[in-house]
């Protein structure tokens, strides 16, 4: 890892937003984004980028775990994290989809930067179902259908909700419950970072 190097890890604000899939992170974060200025980085985006980059060598395995509903390897999803972060030069980073397990959380914390807090929209499976399988009519996603959705499911349930167990022990997570409109969420979210900052600041 280059992180040392390139990214000053002292002022960097790092959020993570977690949920199952469905839960709304992309759209919380893109008013976040609006609202804050952080650049948002979607682990999953960054994944479907590199599957459909030409020559990429990791392109075929992770179109196969996207299709299983299964996490990724954390070297790739790590690499290419600290790649866009340090391409995009900000020091406001809202991290989407990741970590999405308890070693993914820990390398990345050790190897580039802290995070500051996490938000975990919390939300139930009949719910996060029915807008999954609504995105799938237009989003032409690989696994916005029932039977991957359902490995998407077990997957969080084992793997990705002992993250947020993980970071409840150091005090850092705000659940938020996620089921009303985008607004009403957003409303709910947005005083967490206002007051993130506003502790920054008084630093
Ligand atoms: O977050 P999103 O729903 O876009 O993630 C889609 C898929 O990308 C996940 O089901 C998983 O296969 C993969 N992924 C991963 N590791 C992450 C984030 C996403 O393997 N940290
Ligand atoms: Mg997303």
């Amino acid at each position: 890892m280059t992180s040392e190097a390139k990214l000053s890890k002292d002022d960097i604000t790092v959020v993570f937003i977690l949920g199952g899939p469905g839960s709304g992170k992309g759209t919380q974060c893109a008013k976040l984004v609006e609202d804050f200025g952080f650049v948002h980085l979607s682990a999953g985006d960054l994944l479907r980028e590199e599957q459909q980059r030409p020559g990429s060598e990791v392109g075929e395995m992770i179109q196969n775990y996207i299709k299983e509903g299964k996490i990724v390897p954390m070297e790739v999803t790590i690499g290419l994290l600290e790649k866009a972060m340090i391409d995009n030069d900000s020091n406001r980073f809202l991290i989407d989809g990741f970590p999405r397990k308890v070693d993914q959380a820990m390398a990345f914390e050790k190897e580039i930067v802290e995070s500051s807090l996490i938000i975990y929209l919390e939300c139930s499976e009949e719910v996060m179902q029915m807008r999954l399988l609504k995105r799938g009519e237009t989003s032409g996603r690989i696994d916005d259908n029932v039977e991957t959705i359902k490995k998407r499911f077990k997957t969080f349930i084992e793997s990705s909700y002992p993250v947020v167990e993980y970071f409840r022990k150091f005090d850092k997570v705000h659940t938020i419950p996620c089921e009303d409109s985008i607004d009403e969420v957003y409303a709910k979210v947005k005083p967490i970072i206002t007051e993130l900052f506003k502790q920054k600041e008084q630093k």
